[in-house]
């Protein structure tokens, strides 16, 4: 079997721990039968330099022929004075995003054990331990809603913040799917008390939940969601949310579990394609280094075998060997505790690979 993976490496890190990942995926790939093709191609700022644009066609063209797209990061201060729609960040994850039809993004907070001592809550609220899922829809609200301009020679700004039922439904289904398989506990966040999408959102989250009867749902504010995820994280199960929220709300979650350097995600649409990346960024301070923690990605990778190649199993082995070769003690630079070992990117993988 052939799987045909667009590779982006992107900006800053992005290049040093996405050829990590495939270090990882080509394991897989013997130890499974199968055969990943791996196509790269240009994005961010990066592509910018060499073609004129973030988001060249033929990035898009090698993403829609592709079965999944493995994202490492874009952006850094060289292209952060570029008018917005050149900029890495506006000019090429969005568009990407929604050209590919990518409107569920899962951010799963998950705390390793052997790293409980980075998180920057007291072991009693954080007791057995944090399993969070932070569902965010991707392409709609106010990332994408018209206008959004500049009036009165610039001197006031309007963003725009539109939602329609479909585009509601479609991302709850995905959180109600997912907390089934999980604590069946879906906490929907919106703004009801001031916000008409979000009373939409509420509306139709209630009516979604129908469909699922043995799965728990309530309704949170943003405001209190936000401060019971310090307060009591445990609580949450499921967290289901809109665009900005959720992108408010999944940094928060993921500070949670001691390092934003671990967190994988998927984003997914119609079908099993999708978009596979870290939640970090492009760290451009470190780029280069050879230091950056390269687990995200490898991560990233097995939600890929997961959600878009039905391997379950081969991504709870990577699961399974990066939690071994924490408990071992091996760390890179972001995590590293006293007592620890402290490893660059490359030898945090050959680490994984061990234990794989
Ligand atoms: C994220 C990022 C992006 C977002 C930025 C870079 C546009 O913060 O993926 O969470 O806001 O979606
Ligand atoms: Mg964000």
């Amino acid at each position: 079997m052939t799987l045909r993976i667009a590779v982006l490496p992107g900006d800053g890190i992005g290049p040093e721990i996405v050829s990590q990942a495939l270090r990882v995926l080509d394991r897989i790939a013997q130890r499974y039968q199968v055969h990943f093709e791996y196509r790269e191609a240009l994005v961010g700022g990066s592509a910018y330099d060499a073609t004129g644009h973030p988001l060249p066609p033929q990035t898009l063209e090698i993403c829609h022929r592709s079965d999944a797209v493995l994202f490492g990061a874009v952006g850094g201060p060289k292209w952060d004075t570029l008018p917005p729609s050149l900029r890495p960040e506006a000019g090429a994850l969005l568009p990407l995003r929604k050209a590919l039809g990518l409107y569920a993004n899962l951010r799963p907070a998950l705390l390793f054990p052997a790293l409980a001592g980075a998180s920057p809550l007291r072991a009693e609220v954080l007791g057995e331990g944090l399993d969070i899922l932070v569902v965010r829809e991707l392409t709609g609200g106010i990332y994408f809603g018209q206008p959004k301009e500049r009036r009165d020679d610039g001197r006031t700004a309007v963003d725009t913040c539109i939602y329609t039922e479909p585009e509601v439904e479609r991302i709850a289904h995905v959180a109600f799917r997912a907390a089934k398989a999980r604590h069946k506990k879906v906490a929907s966040v919106d703004k009801a008390n001031v916000l008409e999408t979000s009373r939409l959102w509420r509306e139709v989250v209630s009516r979604v939940a129908q469909d699922y009867p043995d799965v728990e749902l309530q309704h949170v504010l943003v405001d209190n969601a936000a401060m019971q995820l310090i307060r009591n994280p445990r609580q949450f199960d499921v967290i289901l949310t809109e665009n900005m929220f959720g992108d408010i709300l999944s940094d928060e979650a993921a500070m949670l579990t001691g390092s934003l350097g671990m967190l994988p995600s998927a984003s997914l649409g119609e079908g099993t394609f999708g978009l596979y990346e870290p939640v970090h960024g492009s760290a451009p301070d470190i780029a280069g280094q050879g230091v950056a923690n390269p687990l995200a990605t490898i991560l990233s990778a097995a939600m890929m075998l997961r959600y878009s190649f039905g391997m379950g199993e081969a991504a709870q082995r990577i699961e399974q060997a990066v939690d071994a070769a924490l408990r071992e003690g091996y760390r890179t630079a972001d995590i590293w505790q006293e007592g620890c070992r402290k490893v660059g990117t490359i030898e945090m993988t050959d680490a994984v690979l061990r234990y794989l």
